[in-house]
């Protein structure tokens, strides 16, 4: 029968015949799937794990602390941390075309992340096997069925390294809908700002800035995100939403008054959605005080915000984000 308690004990039986005393590596995103999945295969093979994270300086505020720091403490997994933040700003820098922006983020991860995982093939041996993936059943079903293996190529030159490294692909939750495999990392001990995660763009807050993403502009977004989140949380809307991206309007300044003064600043988007699955979507109708809570908060507290307004488009014709 189906119960969480024999999904996590068949999976950590399985993981162990098929990876016997080679060892494995996992990137992990922040999101819930990369996170159970490493999870699992942690529960099973213990330090024959490596798992990899880029901290590619999107993200949210607390986001890298809690899987530098949250996830790590709840499953003692080895993590490697990349911090690239540096590395992603400079790439960046100048670019204010949303496509761009995407194709920039995307080749420095995967770069960065290769890069990674030679470090760690060059240090384990060839005994590094296998890749860990957080494929879930729906993800599956639309691209048709069997993987197998991932050919990854590598573009660094690390000593001895061949110029294809091929991995054996572990993927423990393609028999998981998304509410399981949740299940499943609540059984494991994870926390619940990591099981409970709404959805996040892989290119995190660099699609999130109209205009060119700058250190300076990701920390005012980040803290105008922290606040709208922890008024959503303090509502109890969690669960209500399907997420409420924060877009900073960093190429448009409007005219305000604070305090005795003029001011001239930038507008923070909010965009709180509702759907099933993200192909189309609703604006959310948030209760008004609880609007007002965040307005009055992120105008009064972040510097350089003098304006807040509300995203009403459902999807068509609006995308989820901005870019
Ligand atoms: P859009 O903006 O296309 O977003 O309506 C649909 C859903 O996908 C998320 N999203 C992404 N997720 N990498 C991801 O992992 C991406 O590049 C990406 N772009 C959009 C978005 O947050 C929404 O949930």
């Amino acid at each position: 029968s189906w119960t969480t308690t024999n999904v996590v004990e068949e999976a950590v039986a399985a993981i162990r015949e098929q990876v016997g005393d080679k060892r494995a590596i996992c990137g992990l995103s922040g999101g819930v799937d990369s996170a159970v999945a490493a999870a699992l295969v942690q529960r099973a093979i213990g330090d024959q794990l490596t798992c990899v994270y880029v901290d590619h300086g999107l993200m949210r505020k607390g986001e890298s602390e809690q899987v530098e720091k949250d996830f790590v403490a709840a499953t003692g997994v080895q993590l490697k941390v990349v911090d690239a933040e540096e590395r992603f700003l400079t790439a960046l820098a100048g670019v204010s075309d949303p496509e761009e922006k995407r194709k920039i983020i995307g080749r420095e991860f995967i770069r960065v992340f290769e890069q990674a995982q030679a470090e760690i093939i060059a240090d384990e041996g060839p005994a590094v096997e296998f890749l860990v993936q957080g494929t879930l059943y729906p993800d599956v079903v639309e691209s048709g069925g069997g993987t197998g293996t991932a050919n990854i190529k590598s573009h660094h030159n690390v000593g001895g390294l061949p110029d294809d490294i091929e991995f054996k692909l572990i993927e423990p939750l393609r028999r998981l809908f998304k509410d399981e495999v949740r299940m499943v990392g609540q059984e494991l001990g994870l926390p619940d700002e990591i099981v409970q995660r709404q959805p996040f763009p892989g290119p995190g807050l660099g699609i999130r800035i109209v205009g060119e993403v700058t250190k300076e502009r990701l920390d005012l977004l980040r803290e105008a995100d922290a606040i709208a989140r922890e008024e959503l949380t303090a509502a109890g809307l969690d669960r209500d939403i399907w997420q409420c991206p924060v877009v900073l309007l960093a190429d448009v300044r409007s005219v305000g008054v604070q305090g005795d003064g003029r001011t001239y600043g930038h507008p923070i988007v909010l965009r709180p959605v509702s759907s099933e699955d993200a192909m189309t979507a609703d604006w959310s109708r948030l209760p008004y005080d609880v609007l007002s809570r965040i307005s009055t908060r992120i105008t009064n507290e972040v510097d350089e915000v003098n304006r807040v307004v509300l995203d009403i488009t459902s999807k068509p014709p609006g995308t989820i984000e901005w870019e």
